[in-house]
């Protein structure tokens, strides 16, 4: 009966000696498995006299229990020990700050262009837009610009290759907004010129435009706004009216100065360009050119389908871009075209 004590003794320490469940499946088999000490016991029970088999049998039977007990003991301590480990290992700390998604944002140009278009909405224009790929008839004929003008040269305007890689002469990249001009008014005509009181049109088309060019201030792609008000009795005071008032909320300041300078283009008589002056803040008393304008010239208004005996109208095209670096204080335009997250991500 001692050595059976001793026997569950040794087996509980060689439980608790496997520190892995491996460990303690080889441990048991010492003592549960075929050979192991106690079915051998159990086995020779039958060589025993009779009289002893009983009483044996009984011992041996309760050393086993013991033993099996140890063991499952030891098999859900090491099942916790495990479960521990693994929680520990996987522990979350639920009060560190989450790590979230980076915000995107619109570019600045866009919003400057959004808010544009905002703007002339609430004043009842529409907003159009024209193909970037243009035709020279509708970015320079139609716009009352000479055969040998020099914004027709390749030095200034892109232009397109045929497929044998040859410069196709009347198709390029629009260098300006002003061809929607011509398009607009042919489609509002073909829509209402039958009407004996044509409705007037007014409208603006932003887009991007390009020519060849690249410096702090100049960038080959760059976008442009252009404006068209055509109607009967539309003059020059209203074209100031209603830019004045436009950039005074754009920049969300009435202590704005607006001054037209007289300019020329082919397709405006008469011609200005328009400077603003901030009257505080760091541009303060600083005049900036932000867009040229005028009233639309007889040619054109014919181009457009428009009688100009009838109606009169006035244009203007601005650059957001612009816009854009006088509101945010930038200081090189090319920066909106880098996409330099550094940059960018200040807007957001
Ligand atoms: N198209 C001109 C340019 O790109 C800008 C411009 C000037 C547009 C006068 C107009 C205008 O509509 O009336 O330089």
């Amino acid at each position: 009966m001692d050595n059976l004590d001793t026997l569950v003794a040794q087996a509980t320490a060689d439980f608790a000696a496997a520190v892995e469940p491996a460990k303690l499946e080889e441990a048991k088999a010492r003592y549960l498995g075929k050979e192991g000490a106690l079915t051998v016991l159990l086995k020779g029970l039958g060589k025993l006299p009779p009289e002893e088999k009983k009483s044996a049998g009984a011992a041996i039977n309760i050393a086993k229990q013991a033993v099996e007990a140890a063991l499952a003991a030891r098999r859900e301590a090491l099942r916790l020990a495990q479960l521990e480990a693994q929680l520990a290992a996987e522990a979350l700390d639920v009060t560190l700050p989450g790590r979230g998604q980076t915000r995107g944002a619109l570019h600045p140009v866009t919003r400057s262009l959004e808010r544009i278009e905002q703007l002339f909405r609430s004043i009842g224009f529409e907003v159009a837009d024209g193909p970037e790929i243009e035709g020279d008839w509708h970015n320079f004929t139609a716009l009352n610009t000479p055969e040998k003008h020099p914004a027709r040269s390749m030095h200034d305007t892109f232009y397109l290759l045929d497929a044998q890689g040859r410069v196709q002469e009347d198709v390029l990249l629009r260098t300006h907004t002003s061809p929607v001009q011509i398009r607009y008014m042919q489609a509002h005509v073909a829509q209402y010129g039958h009407l004996d009181a044509m409705p007037e049109i007014r409208v603006i088309a932003p887009g991007r435009v390009y020519r060849v060019d690249s410096d702090a201030t100049h960038s080959p792609m760059f976008h442009q706004v252009e404006g068209l008000w055509v109607g009967e009795n539309v003059s020059f005071a209203d074209l100031k009216g209603v830019i004045g008032d436009f950039l005074r909320r754009f920049f969300e300041s009435d202590d704005l100065k607006v001054r037209f300078r007289p300019s020329f283009f082919p397709f405006t008589e008469p011609s200005a360009e328009i400077d603003v002056a901030f009257m505080s803040g760091p541009l303060e008393g600083r005049w900036l050119e932000i867009a040229g304008c005028g009233m639309v010239h007889p040619n054109v208004l014919r181009f457009g389908g428009i009688d100009p005996e009838k109606y009169t109208g006035f244009a203007f095209g601005m650059g957001p871009d612009r816009l854009t670096m006088l509101r945010y204080g930038i200081n090189d335009l090319r920066l909106f075209f880098e996409g330099d997250l550094r940059f960018l991500s200040q807007f957001r």
